[in-house]
């Protein structure tokens, strides 16, 4: 019997409605519009309510997945979560997805692979549906940075931004095939990106709620060096893996954290403007969510066709990275 494949069936996402626009951010720090756009890519970014959160946002995302797919909540086998924002420590931000669709058959789990997650996701997904452990999955990204985020702190506050999407993963069937993976980590470099307080080894205290070590930590000029090598050697396995040749690729879809580093990246592979996925002027860096929304954006154009190799790579705190190879059927 033919081994079956993971297909990604649909996608879609939830961005929302508040934007903050470079200019917004003068008016909280020393910053300019002209400085954000020239050196990362960004015009604005969308912000969360108070009343939005990781969940709340993957569910309106995982909602609208379901439908397109034509699929009941309760079709639905496993969630996985990739979030590095969630509702709580515990319980998971995939428990909480699980109740509000009322996916009552599916097992659910976050995974956190910061911005590599939805990379890491597909590749679980992959092999939960090859190995027939599955036959259904419904993969979430879903990140509310702007709740992490310090906005005094011009070396982060400018780049992030808030937004979820949702996969609907099924045996065979039409879509987005997931033909190879690969993927890499270094804790070496985990304190390159962090939020240090929270967890079990700087627990919330007064202190370090004044020092604001619950807000993410980035040594941005660090990741920026290890961003394009990681992706570019990831890229390159997985190619390699699928024995197919850079020059076959139709479209590369790279997770957005700095217009920098996706036209680093694409020249390395002598990929065409026009044919790389750039969403990072209107959502900044989303980060588990950024492939899967830019994702549905290139789908929305109608520009894939089939047979169409569409390529995915992410890298973010871990360190970690990846990259997935899709065809479309
Ligand atoms: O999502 C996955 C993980 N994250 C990444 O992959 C992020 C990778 N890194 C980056 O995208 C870039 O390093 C940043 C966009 C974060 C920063 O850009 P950069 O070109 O590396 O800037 P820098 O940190 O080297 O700073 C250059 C200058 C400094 O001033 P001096 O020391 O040269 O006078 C900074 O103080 O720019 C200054 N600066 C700013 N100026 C205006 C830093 N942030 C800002 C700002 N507005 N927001």
């Amino acid at each position: 019997m033919a081994k079956s494949s993971a297909v990604i069936n649909s996608i879609a996402s939830y961005l929302p409605e508040k934007t903050l626009t470079n200019h917004d951010l003068t008016k909280l720090v020393d910053t300019s519009d002209e400085w954000i756009f020239t050196r990362t890519g960004i015009r604005e970014r969308r912000i969360a309510a108070d009343d939005e959160f990781a969940s709340s946002m993957g569910a309106k995302a995982a909602r609208k997945a379901l439908e397109q797919a034509h699929l009941s909540p309760l079709d639905i086998d496993l969630i996985i979560v990739s979030t590095m924002t969630p509702d709580y420590l515990s319980p998971s931000t995939a428990a909480l997805i699980q109740r509000d669709i009322g996916a009552t058959r599916a097992a659910a789990v976050d995974i956190g692979a910061a911005c590599s997650g939805f990379v890491y996701g597909l590749t679980m997904v992959k092999a939960f549906i090859e190995s027939s452990i599955y036959s259904t999955i419904l993969l979430v990204s879903t990140e509310k940075n702007s709740a992490f985020v310090d906005y005094t702190d011009r070396n982060t506050c400018v780049i992030f931004g808030d937004g979820a999407a949702a996969c609907v993963i099924s045996r065979d069937g039409h879509g987005l095939r997931i033909k190879t993976t690969h993927l890499g980590a270094s804790g070496e470099e985990s304190d390159l990106i962090q939020i240090p307080a929270g967890g079990c080894r700087l627990p919330a205290s007064s202190t370090s709620f004044d020092d604001k070590l619950h807000c993410l930590q980035m040594n941005g000029k660090e990741l920026f060096k290890h961003a394009v090598r990681r992706m570019e050697e990831a890229i390159n396995i997985c190619l390699k893996a699928a024995d197919v040749p850079a020059s076959s690729l139709r479209w590369l879809v790279p997770h957005q954290a700095n217009i920098r580093i996706i036209d680093a990246l694409a020249k390395r592979f002598s990929i065409p403007e026009d044919r790389v996925a750039i969403t990072i002027d209107m959502f900044a860096n989303t980060s588990s969510s950024t492939i899967p929304i830019a994702l549905e954006k290139l789908q929305q154009t109608g520009q894939i066709a089939s047979s169409d190799l569409v390529l995915l790579t992410a890298f973010g705190g871990g360190l970690t990275w990846g990259a997935t190879l899709l065809e479309a059927t």
